[in-house]
């Protein structure tokens, strides 16, 4: 039984602060700064914005005109692709498990935040800290909390609670990662730090790796896996507009992206630290900034802080794209559909937190073997769809218009240039 969703945004700041928030996350504190200071630093935001504007905007204007013309993944897959059906359905599987292991991760994150508010984050061991926490029964506990409070946000439902949400939490996050930014760049001896994430490396920006680490790296951060942003775009009102909305999404994203880098590598550099990507960087080297830094407390728990707010508006995300099938699919209540799709990301992402060799398993799967087919069967469905309705689509209630070249870029290029970020990650590892 379908039965229609009547779910919509309040208004377009709601929904632009929302799609920041789902964008927001992990990706864009621990994995852009590194890669930025690895793949050309200031040189690398080149090939980046520019990627962002051929591709970046126009993958969000795919996933939400996608979802406002048909509907959330398995009404956008069904009416448009053989089989469509169960694409939807893979694509709602590979979100429940990047649930499950972001919800492992935001867990890890609270243990720390309650930890510099204790201000015990001062005196422990960072390394050994964090060794004894991740992969524990401890770890179940906080991932549990984690998963609790996304339910607690989405079982209120799109406008109430996710926009909402969003609407404090995102300038907030804003206000935060600035004021750790110039914290850290006025530190004694920050100078270092601001030239391995600055310092042009020019060459870089000829190599194709670079390219393909900005793109792959893009679609992660900007959530484009054909899940989330489809569902976000279904809750779009026609009188709404999706251009301008997609650009400032971009571009917060990057901004936030940025920012990070300033906040983390001046920091790190002036206590003579080496930068590390990942769980690392923020659960052990961060850790011991603070320990180091004057008034280092009070900016470990305005980081974790930080850390949650950009964390949490994207499990919301997460979970409402299961939400969103259940209740359109399963006849379920809103209810009933938040509580046993949270319990069951639990579930599958209960042994991640225990087993580190299960927990790097389920990243990999539905982030770098899956999750990228997902942003290819969206681009299919828009292109069964039609693109000339698209474009129609798009311009509906919209700001600003895109060129009509949206249509051929769209139908030719873009799929192309998914299939080879794909192909690419297996060859350049
Ligand atoms: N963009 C998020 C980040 O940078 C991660 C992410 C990927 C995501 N796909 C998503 C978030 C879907 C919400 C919904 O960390």
């Amino acid at each position: 039984m379908v039965s229609l969703s009547k779910e919509t945004w309040g208004s377009r700041v709601g929904f632009v602060a929302a799609a920041i928030g789902s964008a927001v996350g992990l990706g864009n504190i621990w994995m852009f700064p590194m890669r930025a200071g690895l793949y050309g630093g200031a040189a690398f935001l080149i090939p980046y914005l520019i990627l962002l504007f051929l591709v970046g905007v126009v993958a969000l204007t795919v996933e939400f005109t996608l979802g406002r013309a048909v509907g959330g993944p398995i009404e956008a897959y069904g009416k448009t692709l053989p089989g469509g059906k169960y694409l939807g359905i893979f694509v709602n599987a590979m979100m429940l498990m990047i649930f499950a292991f972001y919800s492992v991760v935001v867990g890890w994150a609270l243990k720390y935040f309650v930890t510099a508010l204790t201000g015990k984050l001062l005196s422990v061991d960072p390394g050994s800290f964090f060794g004894s926490i991740s992969f524990s029964t401890e770890a179940v506990v906080w991932q549990f909390i984690a998963i609790a409070i996304t339910i607690g946000i989405v079982i209120i439902g799109v406008q109430k609670g996710i926009e909402r949400a969003c609407k404090i939490m995102m300038p907030l996050l804003f206000v935060m990662i600035i004021i750790l930014a110039i914290r850290s760049i006025t530190l004694p001896n920050s100078y270092a730090g601001l030239e391995f994430y600055l310092l042009p490396d020019w060459s870089k920006i000829l190599s194709g790796k670079t390219w393909m680490i900005a793109l792959s790296q893009m679609f992660f951060s900007l959530s484009c896996l054909g899940m989330s942003n489809v569902v976000y775009g279904s809750y779009i009102k026609k009188d709404q507009d999706i251009p301008l909305s997609a650009i400032v999404t971009a571009f917060g994203d990057t901004a936030v992206a940025v920012t990070a880098g300033f906040a983390i590598f001046p920091a790190v550099f002036a206590f003579g630290l080496k930068p590390t990507a990942g769980p690392g960087l923020v659960f052990v080297t961060l850790p011991v900034v603070f320990q180091k830094m004057p008034g280092g407390i009070i900016f470990a728990a305005i980081f974790f802080l930080l850390i949650l707010f950009a964390a949490f508006s994207s499990t919301i995300a997460m979970l409402e794209t299961n939400v969103q099938a259940a209740t359109t699919h399963l006849n379920m209540s809103r209810k009933t559909a938040t509580i046993l799709f949270g319990l069951l990301a639990f579930v599958v992402g209960a042994p991640g937190a225990i087993n580190p060799t299960y927990f790097d398993w389920i990243i990999n799967i539905s982030t770098v073997y899956l999750g990228p087919l997902g942003a290819l069967i969206a681009a299919l469905a828009l292109i069964k769809f039609g693109v000339d309705k698209a474009y129609e689509e798009l311009r509906k209630g919209a700001l600003i218009e895109f060129p009509a070249i949206w249509q051929p870029w769209v139908k030719y290029v873009y799929p192309i240039v998914i299939i080879v970020i794909y192909i690419s990650q297996f060859i350049l590892g």
